[in-house]
């Protein structure tokens, strides 16, 4: 049992910013496995959009972005010394480019994009293929493991989580209005829920957490209970 314990797949999917990241990650250190952050997948395509032109307010150009695709390599390692996951976009750190605002702000019209998808689903399930993973995003336990060990669906109320984003942020030394933190993360609820292409929905086999009155202590015995049981 243990042994098997020890490749299976767990998808967290979930709402922007409730938490999914801090508990996946927690999970992972716990059980020993991979964490994988697929939106920052999602995200580092926004920022090489960003940094080549080919984004202007919610337009994207897609055909520009189409012909740049394969130019696009997305890594991740883990900093021993910080203990903290990086995203790497074409050998460069962007770790902390990619939390912006800006960066948040562009994301869902980027991550509705049909090749776009394409191309990051692909890697998130090479990334996957070997087991003793945990991966957070919006269509993990829907799309990329279907077949998932364990799926979680996380959600906190609207908010509390523009709350902890703001408060995430400005320690950061953001310049952000607390509003509007609040407005991006009802926007992007909307986009990601409603897109054409793998929209964010509860699998049908997933449990869900809401974690609105929960610290995280208590959310990760939630999910160990889960995972164990
Ligand atoms: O988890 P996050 O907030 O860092 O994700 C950023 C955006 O990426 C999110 O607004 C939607 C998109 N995303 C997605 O479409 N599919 C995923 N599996 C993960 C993220």
């Amino acid at each position: 049992m243990a042994e098997q314990n020890n490749n299976l797949v767990i998808a967290i999917d979930g709402h922007s910013s409730c938490g999914k990241s801090t508990a996946a990650k927690q999970l992972a250190k716990k059980l020993n496995y991979t964490y994988i952050d697929s939106g920052a997948m999602y995200r580092a395509v926004t920022l090489f959009s960003i940094q080549n032109n080919l984004v202007n307010g919610d337009v994207v150009d897609i055909d520009g972005l189409k012909n740049s695709i394969d130019n696009i390599k997305i890594h991740f390692t883990f900093d021993e010394e910080n203990q903290r996951y990086l995203t790497w976009l074409n050998n460069v750190i962007v770790e902390d480019e990619i939390r912006t605002i800006e960066v948040s702000d562009k994301v869902s019209p980027v991550s509705k994009i049909g090749f776009v998808r394409s191309k990051l689903v692909k890697l998130q399930q090479d990334l996957g293929k070997t087991g003793g993973i945990v991966m957070d995003g919006r269509d993990i336990g829907t799309v990329v493991f279907p077949n998932a060990d364990v799926k979680i669906f996380m959600t906190a109320s609207v908010d509390v989580r523009a709350k902890r984003r703001f408060d995430e942020l400005i320690a950061k030394g953001d310049k952000v209005s607390f509003n509007e933190v609040e407005k991006n993360i009802a926007k992007r609820d909307y986009i990601d829920q409603n897109r054409e292409i793998a929209p964010l929905k509860q699998a049908d086999d997933a449990i869900v957490i809401d974690n609105s009155f929960l610290t995280r202590e208590e959310q990760l015995q939630k999910i160990l209970n889960i995972v164990n049981n």
